[in-house]
């Protein structure tokens, strides 16, 4: 028997272009490719051809059969796409729903203390986290000696500051160098919060953390006193923590501030009774601050005896770690749902 190949080409291509199914693809396939199919029919015939026959029948059914599939192939794309685009839009099936994250407790904790501050008409600034040593020391009045400026105390960077020859980058260990920036760039009068990150390398445990942030405050004017400081952080604690509780000034010592303090604030816990989170003590620890030194307002250039001026600091792993009753500092950074969910 002989094969006419362009009819029989001829033919499958009309019968592909056709196809507008998948079953109808499948019994396409079947009937060209199938162990019954033309092709196979082809191949079986070799067996009765002559010996010149017989390669060149096989060259053309082997082009047949790839050219089948080629176009089998093609076919079935088209077909795909068409399903899909085809079919009709459901309008009604409940989308995906992405969760929705919020703000984290932290940062919860200095919008509502940075907030209070702006009601009392403080604006909000932030400074960077890698500081020349004489931001976060020397401008402060912090000497050379000071076992804070110790490389166990600070971490220390590489590069030296461009400024100052000889003398290092550091990650910040405070929020004290915001007062230097601030007071570089503005003249008085000031009042300003600025939050932050700051490195200690300290290790890790229950209350510690090699990072945490803190809060400073400056407000500098001609006649800034100590009442107004007094005055200004009560008002603060109390709307943070309730109008029941009770402060005190505990004299204490910064190389930045004269005179000094720390700021307690009676343990709402256990009413100022005394229990384990503030140590049987009835008072809490929250801040320092003080009137700022003079020395400081010398390191940035202000004409000396104009200014008077109060700073503070606070803590806000801690003052959270109070407010909420949250007991290891580590879980502000675990990024563990279970934990973050319920601020
Ligand atoms: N910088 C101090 C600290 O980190 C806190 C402080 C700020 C104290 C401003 C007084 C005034 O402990």
């Amino acid at each position: 028997m002989t094969w006419n190949f362009q009819e029989i080409q001829e033919g499958m291509q009309k019968e592909v272009a056709a196809l507008a199914t998948e079953e109808q693809l499948e019994a396409f396939r079947v009937k060209f490719l199938g162990r019954k199919g033309v092709i196979a029919e082809i191949y079986d015939s070799l067996a009765n051809l002559s010996k010149e026959e017989k390669p060149v029948v096989g060259k053309k059914a082997n082009e047949l059969r790839a050219e089948i599939n080629r176009l089998l192939e093609i076919k079935k794309q088209e077909i795909k796409e068409k399903k899909v685009l085809g079919e009709p839009l459901d309008v009604t099936i409940p989308g995906v729903v992405s969760p929705v994250g919020h703000k984290h407790i932290l940062t919860q904790t200095i919008d509502e203390i940075c907030g209070l501050f702006e009601s009392m008409g403080f604006i909000v600034r932030e400074g960077p986290e890698i500081e020349t040593e004489f931001n976060n020391f020397a401008a402060l009045n912090i000497p050379l000696d000071h076992p804070s400026r110790d490389a166990f105390d600070t971490f220390y960077l590489q590069e030296s500051d461009p400024e100052h020859d000889g003398r290092y980058l550091l990650l910040r260990s405070h929020t004290s160098p915001g007062q230097i920036r601030i007071m570089k760039e503005h003249k008085p009068p000031l009042a300003v919060v600025i939050p932050g990150k700051v490195y200690r390398p300290d290790a890790v445990d229950a209350s510690h953390s090699f990072m945490f942030h803190q809060i400073e405050g400056l407000l500098v004017d001609q006649e800034v006193k100590f009442s107004d400081l007094k005055g200004l952080l009560t008002v603060f604690c109390k709307k943070l923590f309730g109008e029941d509780i009770k402060m005190r000034f505990r004299p204490h010592f910064f190389p930045f501030t004269e005179p000094s303090a720390e700021v307690d604030i009676s343990c709402y816990i256990c009413q100022a009774k005394g229990c384990s989170v503030c140590g049987r003590k009835g008072w809490l620890e929250i801040m320092g601050c003080g009137m700022v030194h003079p020395k400081v307002f010398e390191a940035v250039g202000y004409a000396k005896g104009k200014y008077t001026g109060l700073a503070f600091g606070l803590g806000v792993e801690r003052i959270a770690m109070l407010k909420y009753g949250i007991q290891d500092i580590r879980l502000f950074f675990e990024n563990d749902f279970r934990f973050l969910k319920q601020f």
